[in-house]
């Protein structure tokens, strides 16, 4: 990706983003794309909201829409380290993209797996590279096993997932990527707790929790923003719309976006949380681009295995109780000081950047 903003711009961040798309996943690969400041450098793929295969499916062909070549993506296990898969088409449609239908594709993934994926890209940037992490975090954990010095080689590390002092979404106390493979999610934690970082060197890893990420509300007058400034003009979708209406959108992106949200508007107005959609995980790529977005406050967290009731609830020991080293940054507002609310600011910036970028397929 070219810069706009001359040479003396700092060079793009190197990005791999591991995801399980997912109608909101689709939302942070475009960011990703659509942003000069960052090279996408791999897309690792995780079974979750839809199983692996098809979350591989859905990442290639998004980048045959999209009409990006050098973005490897590879395939990650099809199961949760111990627990059996569960998946989320209730909530992200038959094929994970809601309505929407990508372009067929004669690319394949990688040869390796997505917990190699993991190390290789880790040496190939080594202290450079930005994690993003918007599904379960099977394959991190597997990389975590091979590669343990992993946590001191990555710059950065951003986790969508868990619900810190706040309700889960899918059990009472739990969020969705780590409640498909809680396993994984306490060896992520215990892994970067265990590796003995300096503070002044390395960041921890910063997690983008639902009691954050539920702010981040996307109603259809906001999508109808992003439309109209890739000059796309269409509908302003409406819950009186007929079910499973088809975007009308010229522009191929944003025809994907409205047709792959308007099943998410969907979703969430059955829930009794109105026509409208949180994006979890294009904020959590916000945040790895940009974590002065956010404040966050630095503790112990685990995650309850064995409850009967609580398993897959991540717990922040905010009062040092367990004396154990601090292994996660939670966000937990946005930035002090900030003109604007948090979701006005993340908004504003996912316009500005995925309008252009769609314009160039208009
Ligand atoms: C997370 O669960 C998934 O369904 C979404 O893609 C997001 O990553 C929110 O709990
Ligand atoms: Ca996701």
């Amino acid at each position: 990706m070219t810069s706009a903003a001359g040479p003396s711009a700092a060079p793009p961040l190197p990005v791999f983003a591991d995801v399980d798309t997912g109608v909101d996943d689709t939302f942070a690969l475009a960011y990703l794309l659509a942003s000069d400041d960052a090279e996408l450098v791999g897309i690792a793929s995780t079974g979750g909201n839809v199983p692996v295969e098809q979350v591989c499916r859905n990442n290639l062909g998004l980048l045959e829409l999209l009409e990006v070549s050098d973005v490897p993506v590879s395939c990650g296990s099809p199961q949760p380290l111990s627990a059996p898969l569960r998946t989320a088409e209730d909530t992200h449609g038959p094929t994970g993209l809601g309505y929407a239908e990508l372009p067929a594709t004669d690319r394949v993934p990688t040869a390796h797996d997505s917990a190699e994926a993991w190390i290789l890209a880790a040496h190939a940037y080594s202290g450079e590279l930005v994690g993003l992490v918007t599904g379960p975090l099977t394959n991190l954990a597997l990389a975590l096993r091979a590669e343990p010095a992993l946590p001191t080689m990555v710059r950065r590390l951003v986790i969508m997932g868990g619900s810190f002092d706040y309700r889960g979404n899918t059990t009472p106390v739990s969020e969705w990527n780590i409640a498909v493979d809680p396993e994984a999610a306490a060896e992520v934690f215990a892994a970067w707790g265990n590796a003995g970082l300096r503070p002044d060197t390395h960041e921890l890893p910063i997690v983008c929790g639902l009691n954050l990420t539920e702010s981040i509300v996307l109603t259809p007058k906001i999508l109808a923003r992003l439309a109209s400034a890739a000059d796309s003009h269409s509908m302003t979708m409406s819950v009186l719309d007929e079910r499973g209406y088809r975007s009308a959108a010229a522009n191929p992106l944003i025809r994907v976006l409205e047709d792959a949200m308007r099943f998410y508007f969907e979703f969430h107005f059955d829930q009794g949380e109105g026509y409208l959609a949180h994006l979890h995980d294009p904020f959590a790529a916000a945040v790895a681009l940009d974590p002065g977005l956010v404040t966050t406050r630095t503790t112990t967290v685990d995650v309850e295995l064995d409850g009967t009731l609580t398993r897959g609830m991540t717990i922040a020991d905010w009062n040092g109780h367990w004396g154990r080293p601090p292994n996660a940054s939670i966000a937990v507002a946005g930035a002090a000081g900030a003109t604007a609310p948090l979701p006005t600011v993340f908004f504003d910036r996912f316009i500005e950047r995925v309008a252009p970028f769609a314009r160039r397929f208009g």
